[in-house]
């Protein structure tokens, strides 16, 4: 009879030491870049009271259906918890809990939770990179915040992005753009599918997001919501699109653009993979959120952000073919055949200065320490046995090269290898 064994709970993945090579790649450039951009990095907990994510929209998925949500075990202070569906309002909770001077310019990265249907670039642990300015209402903060995503995907080589970018409008202009488009989509109900139906009454705006053959009509024919603006949010959104066409990024204004956070005022974009065939091709997003920190218990403060999912940046880079670099190879790796004492030193020596080295275990025979080393990917192996040890030298084998073997002093092993690693990196 055949053991059971767990495997990864249903919507989360392993990510093993091969495919970690190019997450790692992908976190540090975007953590350079934000550090460019003048971000410093907030580190937050991963659960947080549910009424931090509340504030998301009570009539979100996000919060509705797909929270993970448990009890704080102590029964003198009972709290709801929840791993967190995203980092913003975390973020706004930071804010108002330690009133950093603003712009406050912060950027992060870690798992998110969403207790979603997993499909193809759907997951209900997944990774985000994101960055927030929290405190300026200047255009010029929204354009800032499109460049440094933009200038991400550049910089890891991605080419097919697409930016759609729209304006939701103040709150008050948001919330008289609910009600009309309520009316209108009451008075169509009878052409809408019975999924729409009932988001209708729930968000009306979601019902815009609705890819359904029938609700299509009904959807094309909505009022948009730039009937609805006023002066300033007309004001703000010119500026915007004037700033991103400074800097030369490409992007398509969306009307009907609609993101499933209900904290958005005024510019909301979305960065969608062009060569990404599944239904899941958004790669990030964000917007602005001018009443959001004032919802967790702090000042009116204005902020915009985006978050982008490492995941789906991944599976576009695969589906453009992108070359991210794997793991750097390990400079050498000792092959010990007199008991493993010598592996144990030379491998502290030389890792100690710097190089990747790596060292098998157990005495195994020459061919088998041999094999190991291959596999390992080392650039040199080096080789201690009885007559290496009797005249203080070891044997050093180029694995990558014409295979040619040395031996060297002992004494001179590291600085011959280090030069060695100079000249092919010169
Ligand atoms: P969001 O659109 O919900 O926005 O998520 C941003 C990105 O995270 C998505 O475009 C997608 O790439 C990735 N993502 C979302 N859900 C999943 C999932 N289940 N599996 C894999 N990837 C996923 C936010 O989270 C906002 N906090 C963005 C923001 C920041 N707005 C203002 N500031």
């Amino acid at each position: 009879m055949s053991k059971s064994y767990f495997q990864a709970p249903r919507g989360t993945r392993d990510i093993l030491p091969d495919e970690s090579g190019k997450w790692q790649l992908i976190l540090n450039a975007f953590a350079n870049l934000a550090t460019r951009f003048g971000y410093g990095q907030v580190i937050s907990p991963i659960f947080e009271d549910v009424g931090v994510f509340q504030r998301i929209g009570e009539n979100t998925e996000i919060v509705s259906k797909e929270m993970f949500t448990f009890q704080d075990k102590d029964p003198k202070t009972p709290q709801n918890l929840a791993l967190r569906p995203e980092l913003t309002a975390s973020i706004c909770r930071v804010f108002a809990q330690h009133r950093p001077t603003t712009p406050w310019k912060v950027w992060y990265e870690g798992p998110q939770f969403r207790y979603e249907k997993p499909q193809a670039g759907r997951y209900r642990q997944f990774v985000q990179v994101g960055a927030e300015i929290i405190g300026e209402n200047d255009p010029a903060a929204d354009v800032e915040i499109i460049s440094l995503a933009w200038r991400f995907y550049e910089l890891i080589g991605l080419k097919n992005v697409s930016l759609l970018l729209n304006t939701l409008g103040d709150s008050e202009t948001r919330a008289t753009y609910n009600r009309e488009l309520f009316s209108y989509l009451s008075e169509n109900a009878d052409n809408l599918s019975p999924e729409s139906k009932n988001t209708l009454t729930k968000n009306p705006l979601r019902v815009l997001d609705s890819k359904r053959e029938g609700d299509l009509q009904v959807i094309n024919n909505a009022p948009t919501i730039q009937d609805f603006l006023n002066s300033e949010d007309k004001d703000h959104f010119d500026s915007v699109c004037d700033g991103l066409n400074s800097v030369n990024i490409p992007f398509s204004i969306t009307p009907r653009l609609v993101r499933g956070l209900d904290y958005y005022t005024r510019t909301t974009f979305e960065f969608v993979a062009d060569e990404l065939k599944t239904a899941q091709n958004a790669i990030g997003g964000g917007g602005r959120y001018d009443g959001l920190v004032e919802e967790l218990g702090g000042p009116p403060t204005q902020g915009i952000g985006f978050a982008l999912g490492v995941d789906r940046i991944l599976l576009a880079c695969e589906s453009e073919r992108l070359e991210l670099g794997t793991r750097k190879p390990l400079d050498a790796f000792v092959v010990d055949l007199t008991g493993g004492t010598h592996a144990t030193q030379i491998a502290d020596e030389l890792r100690h200065s710097g190089l990747g080295v790596d060292r098998s275990f157990g005495g195994r025979s020459m061919k088998a320490q041999m094999k190991v080393a291959d596999r390992s990917g080392a650039l040199y192996a080096i080789i201690v046995g009885d007559d290496e040890l009797e005249k203080n030298e070891v044997t050093l084998r180029d694995l990558r090269g014409d295979g040619t073997q040395v031996r060297v002093s002992r004494s001179n092993l590291k600085s011959t290898l280090l030069d060695s690693m100079k000249r092919r990196d010169s």
